[in-house]
Order: structure tokens, then C-alpha cells, then sequence
């Protein structure tokens, strides 16, 4: 088992380049199996949720792989398989939208429940209900759902309860072939919904309004292939923000996209950090003393991410004052905060609320991550910690981070795998 050992207080400096982002990556990668043709992707990280993804590629008969350091090749010539195993299907939870991808190409599908995580149950009720009014069959047995369009999927009017993710993404992905228009009210609004919008306007589907609440699709014939490149990974962005707060010092982060970063630039400016941003850059200093800031609730795009919660609370485990974290996306997204306390932090968890009350210090521990977002919490907290961590379970921050030790030890951290 791989481990990362950090010895904090060693401020950052310097520039960290951001990686193309994991949730705009998946998605996208699902959607060639709609096209006959080649897909180049430009900008495509080497995270383990990646090498997954083109796992279930190469099982449905598709052909992906890398061809340079971060750009990947996809051929969807022919879907020999319409079914993706349980294994494939556990290893990573996005893998719900191959469902929509396979339905789109082939008319049928067989998954099973993609596994439960870290952060409570994740249902697919909604992505279900969406495919059914799109004209799929879906029969579930002991875990197992057989989808079927026997007359194709047909264009649908759906309206989300919850402007949920990857819902909106595998109705897209339902969508861009079937026969019809299908209309998605209370679409989520993430960036990297327009991203997957973008790239498959690229290959000559026809969708309008990806990024808004309501978003059309109008069903063509044929996909054809295209060259595109990622959009850079926000919540990485928030990452490595929040190492630098944490750790003390100056950074310049670049091919990031701070327009989708407003909500999270914030919360670092009311800690007392100072941001400056142009395009694609960020000129960070830590703030000295951290403020504590009051409350901190997620929210669905574009508010406050819960994928940066973890990493935000790390750096405020230290500020001067109280901060309260309400969790609204997920159930059980606090699970960090046990591992935070064992480095010294003073946290109180009660139901979807997080009592963080500022100490003076961290120590370092062993510590152990239990998801991704929160394993990347700890590696914040572990650079201002004093002393030594240890943080295994690593697989869990391998899957959404590209060379973090790498990226953190070229800007002055004291950190190393082992
Ligand atoms: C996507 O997950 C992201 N994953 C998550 O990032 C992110 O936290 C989440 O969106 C919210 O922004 C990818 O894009 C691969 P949802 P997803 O459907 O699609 C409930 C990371 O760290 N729900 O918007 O699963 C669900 O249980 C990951 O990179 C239903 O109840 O998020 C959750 O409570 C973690 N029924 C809430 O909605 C459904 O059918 C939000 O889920 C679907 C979802």
C-alpha cells in the first residue's frame, strides 16, 4: 500500500499548472462510444478514474488509450459488448453515464447498481426515471438492470427534482441520437456540462442551452469524430489553492479557468487570502492570520462546490474563529473530519453541519483518507501540520489528482510516495 509521507511547515512558491478536469473527462469519454469515429482528446489527465474509464472502453469493444503524455485516443468503431461488469461497474461510481452512451449506440444495456461510496448512497433513481420517458425498459434483478429500447429511444419533456450531474449528463448522452427532441428542465449548471455539450457540438450533435437550467436536444442521425481539448479542473484548482493557504507563501496557478471558480475564490478571500485572477491565472498569497468563515454551505453550480468542502475545511482548522460547514449535496461527506481531529483540529459533526473552532496548530499523524476529495483535505492540513504525516489509503486521491506529490515537492513541499 502506497503511502505520502509530508513534513509540513514548509510554505509553497512558485507556479502549479492545473490538470484537465476528472468530471468533464468521464463524461466525455462515455460519449465516444456515440461516435463511429475517432475522438482526439487533448488535455486528458492521468488519474486512475481515467485508466477506468478506458477499461469499460476497451470491454465494450472500443479502442482508448493514451498517445502522448495527456492526449488521448478513442475509436468507438463498432460496441461488440452491450454489457459492462459488475467489477468495472464497482471500480468507479460515473460509470452510470456509459449507460446512457450504450443505450444511444445500441439500443440496450445491462449494469449493475454502481457501488455505494464514501459519501453515502448514490442512487440512480433519477437517472432511471429520465431513460424510461425516453423509452427504455429497465428490469432489475438481484442488482442487475437489463435496459432495453426496443423502438429506439424517443425524445422526451423531463424535468429534474434535483439538478443533479450526472443525471443531466447521461439524458444528454441518451439523447443525441434518439429519434425527437428531448428537453431537460432543472438541468444542473456545472461547468463541465458544457464541456460534454461542447465536445459532442464538436461531433455534429445539436444541443442548446448546456450550462442553464433548461437545455434542448435535438436527436440527429450520426456522430462523426473530432480533436478536442478538456476544460481545466476546477476543484484540482481549489486543491492546490487550499495547500497554499494551508502552507503559507505565494503561488501562481496557470491553465486554470477562475470564471468557473467564483464561489470558491471567495470563501479564500474571506479567509484573508489575497486572489488576483486573469483568464487562465491565478496569483495566490496565503493570508496571515486566517479568519474563520461563517457559514460555508454547498450548494449545486454555481455555489459553493461540496467538492471543495474537505479541502476548504483543512485550511480553516487553523484560522482564528469558528467556521460552520453545511454539507447539503451528500450524505455522509464528513468523514475527514475524524482524521482532522487526530492531527489536533477541533471539529464537531452534527447531522449536514461541521463545527470547525480555529486552533493554533496541527500535529502531524498517521491518517488515513477515506475518499478523494477528503484524502486531498489531508494532504492540506498535513503541509501546516507540524511535524511528520502519514497518509495512506492513496488510491482514493489517485483516482481525481495528477502527480500531486510532484506537482506539491516542485513547489517547496517536503512530501514524497512511499
Ligand atoms: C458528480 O457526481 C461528480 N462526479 C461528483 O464529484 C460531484 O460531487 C457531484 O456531481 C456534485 O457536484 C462526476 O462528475 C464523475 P449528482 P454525481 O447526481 O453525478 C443524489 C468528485 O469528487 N442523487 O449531482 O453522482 C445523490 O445521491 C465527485 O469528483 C439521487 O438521489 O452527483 C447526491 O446526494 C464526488 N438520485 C446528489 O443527488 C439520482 O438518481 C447529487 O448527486 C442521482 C443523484
Amino acid at each position: 500500500m502506497q503511502k505520502l509521507i509530508i513534513n509540513g511547515g514548509k510554505k509553497l512558491s512558485g507556479e502549479i499548472r492545473i490538470q484537465g478536469a476528472k468530471n468533464a473527462a468521464l463524461p466525455i469519454m462515455a460519449a465516444s462510444v456515440l461516435c463511429g469515429e475517432e475522438i482526439i482528446l487533448h488535455n486528458c489527465p492521468r488519474i486512475s478514474d481515467v485508466y477506468a474509464a478506458m477499461r469499460i472502453l476497451t470491454y465494450l469493444g472500443c479502442k482508448a488509450g493514451f498517445a502522448e503524455k495527456n492526449t488521448a485516443v478513442l475509436r468507438a468503431e463498432n460496441v461488440t459488448e452491450t454489457s459492462i461488469s459488475d467489477e468495472l461497474m464497482r471500480e468507479m461510481r460515473s460509470s452510470v453515464f456509459f449507460l446512457g452512451a450504450v443505450l444511444g449506440r445500441t439500443g440496450k444495456c445491462r449494469i449493475t447498481l454502481p457501488g455505494g461510496c464514501d459519501l453515502g448512497p448514490r442512487p440512480i433513481d433519477m437517472h432511471l426515471a429520465a431513460l424510461r420517458r425516453m423509452g427504455v425498459t429497465i428490469k432489475e434483478e438481484y442488482g442487475v438492470l437489463d435496459c432495453t429500447a426496443e423502438n429506439g429511444l424517443k425524445g422526451a419533456n423531463i424535468t429534474l427534482s434535483f439538478p443533479s450531474v450526472g443525471t443531466t449528463e447521461n439524458i444528454m448522452l441518451a439523447a443525441v441520437l434518439a429519434e425527437g427532441t428531448t428537453v431537460i428542465q432543472n438541468a444542473a449548471r456545472e461547468p463541465e456540462i458544457a464541456d460534454l455539450a461542447e465536445l459532442l457540438t464538436s461531433c455534429g450533435a445539436k444541443i442548446s442551452g448546456a450550462g442553464c437550467g433548461r437545455i434542448v436536444i435535438k436527436g440527429v442521425k450520426k456522430l462523426h469524430g473530432c480533436e478536442y481539448s478538456i476544460m481545466p479542473d476546477r476543484i484540482v484548482c481549489a486543491t492546490y489553492l487550499s495547500c497554499a493557504a494551508s502552507a503559507g507563501g505565494d503561488i501562481v496557478v496557470s491553465d486554470c479557468r477562475p470564471s468557473d471558480m467564483e464561489s470558491i475564490l471567495s470563501i479564500f478571500e474571506q479567509m484573508g487570502c489575497i486572489v488576483h485572477s486573469s483568464a487562465d491565472k491565478i496569483y495566490f498569497s496565503a493570508g496571515r492570520p486566517l479568519k474563520a468563515v461563517s457559514p460555508v454551505r454547498t450548494m449545486v453550480y454555481p455555489g459553493f462546490p461540496t467538492d471543495a468542502q474537505a479541502v476548504v475545511m483543512a485550511v480553516l482548522c487553523r484560522a482564528k474563529g469558528t467556521s460552520v460547514f453545511v454539507e447539503n449535496i451528500f450524505e455522509n461527506r464528513f468523514k475527514h473530519t475524524g482524521e482532522l481531529c487526530r492531527m489536533g483540529a477541533d471539529i464537531l459533526v452534527e447531522g449536514k453541519t461541521a463545527v470547525v473552532k480555529g486552533v493554533d496548530r496541527l500535529y502531524g499523524a498517521k491518517i488515513c483518507a477515506s475518499d478523494l476529495r477528503g484524502g486531498a483535505g489531508l494532504v492540506s492540513a498535513a503541509l501546516s501540520a507540524e511535524g511528520t504525516s502519514e497518509i495512506s489509503n492513496i488510491h482514493y486521491i489517485d483516482r481525481g489528482y495528477e502527480e500531486i506529490e510532484t506537482i506539491l515537492s516542485s513547489a517547496g513541499a517536503d512530501i514524497i510516495r512511499v
